[in-house]
């Protein structure tokens, strides 16, 4: 279990005899200094003070001569890199790294950079570079540039010390940290028996260390690791954390597993420490990235993947940069890029269109107008009294849902007027929550009417004002008319694509005559009058129905293999039960995952 400390410190591995770890975040900071050297300092205290395991980098920088630095001694792993530069400390007590798992890298290429150690104009420097205990570094390169510390040769990429002064005479291969016996390099690889895989803590074969050690060991388990390769489980060196998923054999499917542990850095918890969220594959981050977004399920903070492009608000007219512009126009119009929230309003007037000398704005492309194409929502108004000539339906606004009318003007939240657009094609709008509806003197303006728009509202004292636009009579002798599989309610334009609502089945935004149930491609199924795709591992089916809804448990056969209810493309092959065992079938002749033998332990 871990609990913040005050610190923003995670404690870790609790026992019964107590809490051993601390996990810490540590910083990317670089050479830079932050404030005084003072202020740098106690930054410093505060990151790595008591801290066992940094997750990220190890910096330690600017620190003088008279500092104390015995905070530094409690740190034994480091996730990221270590930079140890600028400082004119005599001595740097990192006694107990035992590793640098390199996870991220100095410039790109360094797990541990040691630079410029040292002050010509006081000729102050760092004489002891005290790393007794680091034997693994999992990843990336090791630089030393600097005066007076030591020389070093790499040895199996870890760096060999001369000493300024010579090393104890029990070092191995003349080779130490410092003078003094306890100041020795400790090698756990070049000196092994040729029985051991990896690390060793001696050079007889029973001084082999578990092959999930890293660094090296006390003894041959994998409870007895200085250091885990991969993840620590309770203590326990793994190749992996415990699967949140495990197969339950009596749903034939993957459930949570309750013994499931998320990765955290290279430890495997319980739960993702205060501040963290998961991601689908276990792993506790700081945000979320890709194309997924933070949302809370159950009291935990998931990163959960978007539908499309990811939420994102972005100021309207009205709100933060857009405080004081009045409208839209080709130089602000960049600023709705992927944008699918609109907190204020959206105005387009003429300069909007067509520039403005005076304030030197450029004219607008209709090409521009793509951008609303991710808008979704609009907090406050739309105003729209000028369009390009060249478009005939405001489908740059065609997946807009909701018009919340939060601020309006007057008492308008929805204008629409003096364009020349046959058709509006908003045909994703569905709800009008505050503010009345102005639709005028649209000359050219079909499919619309008054109760279309009654039917957006939320409260009855919402009005709806449409006039001057074409008359119904002209646009149904142009053939102006909503497409015959639209139900009476109406439409947004001509075509399939833009009814109201279906008179018989939909499939994809578009009403169709008929789903795919007996023939066509693909097969499908019919739910709610909508037109379902039936599930990839169903057989197709001629003469009956391929499946009786979405889904791999509604298919009337499965193309490849049943395991229960679902029918999959093979049967379970060695996958978790639980903690210990795994689950392995085969296909019998019906093709039906069978169990194995429990004996069989390969499938
Ligand atoms: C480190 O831990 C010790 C003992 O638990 C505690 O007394 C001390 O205040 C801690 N130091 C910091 C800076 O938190
Ligand atoms: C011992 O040190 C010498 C000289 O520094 C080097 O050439 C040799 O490879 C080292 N031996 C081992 C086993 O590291
Ligand atoms: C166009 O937008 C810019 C930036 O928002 C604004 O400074 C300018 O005044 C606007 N031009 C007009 C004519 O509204
Ligand atoms: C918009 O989204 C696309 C696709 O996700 C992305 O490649 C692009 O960088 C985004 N642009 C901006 C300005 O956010």
């Amino acid at each position: 279990e871990q609990r913040p400390t005050s610190l923003g410190c995670f404690v870790s591995w609790c026992s019964t005899a107590g809490c051993i770890k601390v996990l810490c975040q540590g910083i990317t900071n670089r050479l830079n200094l932050l404030g005084s050297k003072e202020d740098h300092y106690l930054n410093m205290v505060k990151t790595y003070s008591n801290c066992t395991v940094v997750l990220e980098n190890l910096e330690v920088t600017y620190m003088e001569a008279h500092r104390d630095l015995s905070f530094l001694r409690s740190i034994e792993e480091v996730g990221g890199y270590v930079l140890i530069a600028l400082n004119t400390a005599t001595r740097i007590p990192l006694e107990n790294l035992h590793i640098i798992r390199g996870h991220s890298l100095y410039e790109g290429k360094f797990a541990l950079s040691v630079l410029a150690n040292y002050d010509k104009a006081t000729g102050q420097g760092t004489k002891e570079l005290l790393l007794n205990s680091l034997t693994e570094i999992l990843k990336g390169g090791v630089k030393f540039g600097t005066h007076q510390l030591c020389n070093v040769e790499t040895i199996h990429s870890l760096c060999k010390f001369k000493a300024s002064k010579p090393c104890h005479s029990s070092c191995y291969n003349g080779s130490c940290w410092a003078p003094g016996s306890q100041n020795c390099q400790t090698y756990t690889k070049l000196n092994c028996a040729q029985q051991c895989s990896k690390r060793c803590k001696g050079p007889s074969p029973s001084d082999c260390c578990n092959e999930h050690c890293a660094a090296g060991c006390t003894g041959p388990r994998p409870t007895d690791c200085l250091a885990c390769r991969d993840f620590q489980d309770d203590g326990v060196c793994k190749d992996s954390c415990p699967g949140l998923m495990r197969y339950e054999p009596n749903l034939h499917q993957l459930v949570p597993n309750p013994h499931g542990k998320y990765n955290f850095g290279a430890t495997c918890v319980k739960k993702c420490p205060y501040n963290y969220v998961v991601t689908d594959h276990g792993a506790c981050v700081r945000t979320c990235s890709g194309n997924t977004y933070e949302v809370d399920e159950g009291g935990v903070r998931k990163c959960a993947k978007c539908e499309g492009l990811c939420p994102k608000v972005c100021n309207g007219l009205g709100a933060g940069d857009l405080t004081r512009t009045l409208s839209i126009n080709a130089t602000n119009i960049d600023s709705f890029k992927n944008c699918t929230k609109i907190n204020g309003n959206i105005a387009l007037i003429k300069t909007s269109i067509h520039g403005d000398l005076y304030t030197k704005t450029p004219k607008m492309e209709p090409s521009q107008l793509d951008v609303f194409k991710t808008v979704k929502e609009i907090t406050g108004y739309l105003w729209i009294q000028d369009w390009p000539e060249s478009l005939n339906s405001l489908s740059p606004f065609e997946n807009l849902e909701i018009i919340r009318g939060r601020t309006k003007r007057g008492s308008l939240s929805l204008v629409i007027t003096q364009l020349r657009v046959n058709y509006l094609g908003l045909r994703s709008l569905k709800q009008i929550i505050d503010g009345d509806v102005i639709i005028s003197n649209n000359q050219n303006l079909c499919y619309t009417s008054k109760t279309h728009w009654e039917m957006l509202f939320t409260s009855k004292s919402q009005i709806a004002k449409v006039e001057g636009n074409a008359d119904t009579a002209t646009c149904a002798l142009s053939n102006n008319t909503c497409n015959r599989k639209c139900t009476t309610d109406g439409c947004w334009g001509p075509g399939p694509d833009m009814c109201f609502a279906c008179r018989d089945f939909s499939r994809d935004r578009s009403c169709v005559d008929s789903c795919n149930i007996l023939e066509g491609e693909p097969r499908e199924a019919v739910r709610n009058e909508t037109c379902l795709e039936c599930h990839p591992e169903c057989q197709r089916l001629n003469g009956t129905a391929t499946c009786s809804a979405p889904g791999p448990a509604n298919c009337t056969k499965c193309a490849n293999v049943k395991d229960g209810l679902f029918c999959v493309s093979h049967c379970p092959q060695g996958v978790p039960r639980d903690d210990e065992s795994l689950v392995w079938k085969y296909a019998d002749e019906l093709k039906v995952c069978q169990l194995c033998h429990k004996n069989c332990t390969q499938g």
